[in-house]
């Protein structure tokens, strides 16, 4: 008999049938007489049964001798087992061992944060990281799909760049031979040009904040989808962001159930995420604060993690929060006609706590206002000539956001933390693994 090697999550296709399977032992457990080894594959989990009555001796003794993460062929007949958390076992008949691993250091019981952490290149390989790892491909994959079918142009901007997106306070800073240069804290500025080039664009790539902020929802070097429209207005750019949201969280749904339930995530939450989104202003949020019990909140300022939760618990559906105080947003963003001391943005609240994933907004598209907004700012012309001309040569209304993957990953999986979202996180004490 030829054996193709098989993969676990193909394993429905093969009841009945001898298989081969390359993989790591994740587990194991025996009764004496039989061996039930925890098989796992990166695409799944299976458990492999020898009886030893049934399997040549050398076989049973092979068994014994794996540890955990010993690397392996397995030969066996798939059997559909309904008691089984994938639905199917595996009746073990051949092993084949590639090498027997040394004590691995990721044990059952609870380990630490900071221990996990250091670890973080075996952790990903556990049940509850790898469902993470794959719904966050599976939640880019989503957001990539709804911007390809809905007619926008995938645009890398740079990492390296001479000037600050967001502010000059957490920027990364390098040297580019003899000029100075920042790591990207967005690609927003790039992505203006791209849409007066190609109308609707978006980009995906990593950003980088010196932030010295370390809370469960700050990374140093985090990914954004920034899409871009030309001709697109507050309200309209609002529309996109909750339609896209609510694309994620269906596909999600539809194409992670296991994952999901490895996770425990509570899916009836996730099923109430439908589009349109509550909107309230500003002055609404801060009104609801008062009632709420944040009596000395004042107008004017931002909001912090707290309010944003409190804020967030009113609703089942993530809210916008509009017309923000044109004092405390970026320079870009242009200030509502009727009222200019807000601005035309929004920031998106996830609800069960997980704050803002989307910041977004119209952008200024006067020269006039723009190069005031520069001077109130304190930024240099200079380094931002190449942004006025977008101002000078063919001015239009456009608008867009910056979604945080990461932020979203935590909120649709549940996780207490943005950590867990990435596969190598960088945070503020933390450059290891
Ligand atoms: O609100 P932010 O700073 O917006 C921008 O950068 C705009 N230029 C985007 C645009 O309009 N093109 O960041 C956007 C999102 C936030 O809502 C949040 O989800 C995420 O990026 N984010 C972070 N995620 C993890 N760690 C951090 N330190 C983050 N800072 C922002
Ligand atoms: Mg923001």
């Amino acid at each position: 008999v030829t054996y193709v090697l098989v993969t676990i999550d193909q394993i429905a296709k093969y009841v009945g049938q001898e298989v081969k399977m390359g993989g790591w032992l994740h587990n194991k457990r025996s009764s004496g007489k039989i061996q039930f080894l925890q098989f796992r594959d990166g695409t799944g989990f299976i458990q492999g049964v020898l009886v030893k009555k049934q399997v040549e001796p050398e076989v049973w003794e092979t068994a014994k001798q794996l540890t955990q993460e010993s690397s392996l062929y397995i030969w066996g007949t798939v059997r559909a087992d309904e008691r089984a958390p994938s639905g199917f076992e595996l009746d073990v008949h051949k092993i084949e061992v590639i090498q027997i691993a040394e004590d691995y250091p990721i044990q059952k019981k609870e380990h630490g944060v900071d221990f996990l952490m250091d670890h973080r290149h075996l952790w990903i390989r556990s049940p509850k990281q790898r469902a993470v790892l794959k719904i966050r491909a599976e939640i880019i994959r989503a957001i990539q799909d709804y911007l390809d079918q809905h007619g926008f142009t995938l645009v890398d901007p740079p990492i390296l760049t001479p000037s600050s997106c967001e502010g000059t306070t957490n920027l990364f800073h390098t040297k580019y031979f003899d000029e100075d240069a920042y790591l990207t804290q967005s690609g927003q500025l790039y992505m203006e040009a791209a849409a007066i080039a190609l109308n609707k664009v978006y980009s995906f790539g990593p950003t980088f904040r010196a932030e010295k902020s370390k809370t469960r929802r700050h990374l140093i070097e985090f990914w954004m989808i920034e899409p871009e429209m030309a001709f697109v207005d507050h309200e309209r750019n609002l529309e996109i962001q909750e339609q896209l949201i609510a694309h994620i969280v269906t596909h999600v749904l539809n194409h992670c159930k296991s994952e999901l339930k490895t996770l425990g995530r509570d899916i009836e939450k996730l099923e109430k995420i439908k589009a349109p989104f509550p909107r309230i202003t500003y002055d609404e949020a801060v009104e609801l604060l008062h009632k709420e019990g944040f009596t000395d909140f004042k107008w004017g300022e931002d909001f912090g993690a707290p309010h944003e939760t409190k804020i967030a618990e009113s609703f089942e559906r993530p809210v916008f929060i509009t017309h923000y105080p044109t004092e405390i947003k970026a320079f870009y963003m242009k200030p509502d006609p009727a009222r200019p001391e807000v601005v035309l943005c929004a920031d998106l609240i996830a609800p069960e706590g997980y704050g803002e994933i989307i910041g977004g907004s119209q952008r200024i598209d006067d020269p006039t206002l723009l190069a005031e907004r520069f001077e109130a700012h304190n930024l240099p012309k200079e380094a931002y000539a190449w942004y006025l001309d977008l101002r000078k040569y063919g001015s239009v209304p456009h608008s867009g956001f910056g979604l945080g993957l990461e932020r979203t990953v935590a909120w649709i999986c549940g996780l207490e933390h943005v950590r867990e979202t990435i596969p190598f996180p960088r945070m503020l004490y933390r450059l290891y693994p």
